[in-house]
């Protein structure tokens, strides 16, 4: 303390006032999580929302004006795996750079192991909690956290599924949520419930619990843009994929001022999460997961360059196309190994005889014919004999998902995408 006043002066003074003064406004509560393996939006279309990274950039502004309590919901990612290990690294890193209060720990977390649950543990230092798992052995984390007038504490509506993957006795829900609020009417705490679980189960969660005032549910769904309320109960959902924010004001011990903030790009990329989640793509580039994809045997691919001999204008349409480039947009954007993206912007990512690398396989790097048209290193060899489906708008589909390319549909297709790349 001394040492910050000696150095910063006056303004250090001006500073400690300032943030005096605005302990006694009302708390700025920020919900965030659920971003199933999605640390940043891919950049495929334009405008996307969500990140970490503007998301650090969106909690810094607000806690320069306010006092701020940021709950995370867990299930950090979607899948177990390697890459799903280091992202929850990642994420927890990102998570405690932020400043986030408390993470609650979500079923999708536990399917990583033992593994996972540290990785959080130790790259977000005293924000998990659980109310679920019993707390023997290696599992050894809170079932609440108390930030200034709250309580928080984190269950899971199937608490038995929670536990399995790691083995661990686990507390029927009634039971923790009971605690939950005896632990909070002890201490004069407002007890607030971060659930794995869904709307319904959260609704009546708080019928049956008018003591709890603010319950974080999940949802597949977007973001409602009004609360849902049940007698004093507000319950909110960060949606899923990290593209919002959900903010609300505690007053005393009533929830308001409920507000959804899309990550949009006018917020920045934050510096300081930036260089985490940087040390993130190096590290899937260093280990070369890409090469360790599990590849099934398929019907060989031939390589668009083997087309061109016998489809010359074919050949030069696609050439002059996005697609034949497509690996080029993962470079600059330095996701070119990343196995999240790769697939979508090569030729047979999941084949034996499919796209390897640059150098090795340079004929099926980018969208290539048999992404479209399929493997057809047969029909090079006996075009007659060997004959190649129609596919229609169907490929398409497979790359232009409604998170890719949200302006993509059969009535698009039509009048914008296929004109552009007709052949
Ligand atoms: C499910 C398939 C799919 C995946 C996975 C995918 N992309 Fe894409 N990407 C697309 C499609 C489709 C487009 C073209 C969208 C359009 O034309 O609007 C695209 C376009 C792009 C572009 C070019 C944008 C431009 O302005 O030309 C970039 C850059 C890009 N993606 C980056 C990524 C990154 C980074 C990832 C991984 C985090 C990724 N993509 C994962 C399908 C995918
Ligand atoms: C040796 C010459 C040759 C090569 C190489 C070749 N094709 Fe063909 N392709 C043909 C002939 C001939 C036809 C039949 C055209 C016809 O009957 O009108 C054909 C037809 C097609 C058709 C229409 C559907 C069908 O099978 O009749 C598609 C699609 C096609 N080729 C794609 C490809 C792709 C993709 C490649 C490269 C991987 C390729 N071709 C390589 C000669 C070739
Ligand atoms: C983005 C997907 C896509 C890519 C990439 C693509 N095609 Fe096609 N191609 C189609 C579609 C769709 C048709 C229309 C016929 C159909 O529905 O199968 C078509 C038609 C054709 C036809 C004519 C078939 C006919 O019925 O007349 C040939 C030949 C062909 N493509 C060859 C190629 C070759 C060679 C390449 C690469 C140089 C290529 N295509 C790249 C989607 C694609
Ligand atoms: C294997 C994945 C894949 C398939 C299948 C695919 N696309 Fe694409 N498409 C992409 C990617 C990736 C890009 C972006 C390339 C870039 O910008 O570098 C793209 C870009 C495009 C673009 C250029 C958009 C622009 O902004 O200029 C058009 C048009 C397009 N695709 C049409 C189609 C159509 C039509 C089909 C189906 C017949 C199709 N694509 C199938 C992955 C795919």
């Amino acid at each position: 303390m001394k040492r910050l006043f000696s150095g910063i002066g006056i303004a250090g003074v001006a500073c400690a006032l300032l943030s005096g003064w605005q302990a006694k406004t009302p708390t700025t509560i920020l919900i965030t999580g659920d971003l199933l393996g999605h640390l940043e939006p891919c950049g495929c279309t334009f405008p996307q929302t969500g990140g970490l990274l503007r998301e650090a950039t969106l909690i810094r502004k607000i806690r320069s004006t306010s006092n701020v309590i940021v709950l995370a919901s867990g299930s950090m990612v979607a899948s177990p795996g390697r890459q799903s290990q280091i992202k929850t690294e990642t994420v927890a890193a990102a998570y405690h750079e932020m400043g986030v209060d408390v993470i609650g720990l979500g079923n999708e977390d536990t399917r990583l192991g033992f593994s996972g649950i540290l990785a959080i543990q130790n790259n977000a230092p005293d924000a998990l909690i659980s109310g679920s798992l019993q707390q023997t052995g290696p599992l050894n984390m809170p079932r609440t956290k108390g930030i200034g007038s709250l309580l928080v504490g984190s269950v899971s509506s199937h608490p038995e599924d929670l536990a399995r993957p790691v083995q661990s006795p686990y507390i029927p829900l009634a039971e923790s949520i009971k605690s939950l609020k005896d632990d909070a009417r002890l201490n004069g705490q407002v007890p607030v419930l971060m659930l794995d679980g869904t709307v319904s189960e959260a609704k009546q969660i708080a019928s049956q619990n008018p003591e709890i005032r603010l319950i974080v549910y999940r949802s597949p769904n977007d973001v409602p843009l009004a609360p849902i309320v049940v007698g004093k109960t507000v319950l909110a959902t960060p949606g899923q994929g990290g593209k919002k924010i959900v903010r609300l004001t505690l007053d005393d011990d009533q929830m308001s001022g409920y507000q959804v903030i899309p990550l949009g790009p006018e917020f920045s990329d934050d510096p300081t999460v930036s260089k985490t989640y940087q040390s993130y793509l190096k590290q899937i580039d260093q280990l070369g997961l890409l090469d360790k994809l599990p590849r099934s045997k398929t019907s060989p691919y031939a390589g668009s360059a083997s087309c061109m001999s016998c489809h010359q204008s074919a050949y030069k349409v696609w050439s002059h196309s996005k697609h034949a480039h497509a690996l080029q947009a993962l470079l600059k954007v330095t996701h070119a190994k990343d196995p999240d993206c790769v697939s979508c912007h090569v030729v047979g990512l999941n084949s034996e005889s499919g796209f390897r690398s640059q150098a090795l396989t340079p004929t099926l790097a980018g969208v290539g014919c048999e992404s479209c048209h399929g493997p057809a290193k047969r029909h090079t060899k006996m075009p007659r004999t060997a004959i190649l489906p129609k596919v229609g708008s169907k490929p398409c589909f497979s790359c232009h998902t409604s998170e890719q390319d949200p302006n993509f549909n059969a009535l698009t297709f039509k009048t914008k995408y296929w004109p552009q790349i007709k052949h």
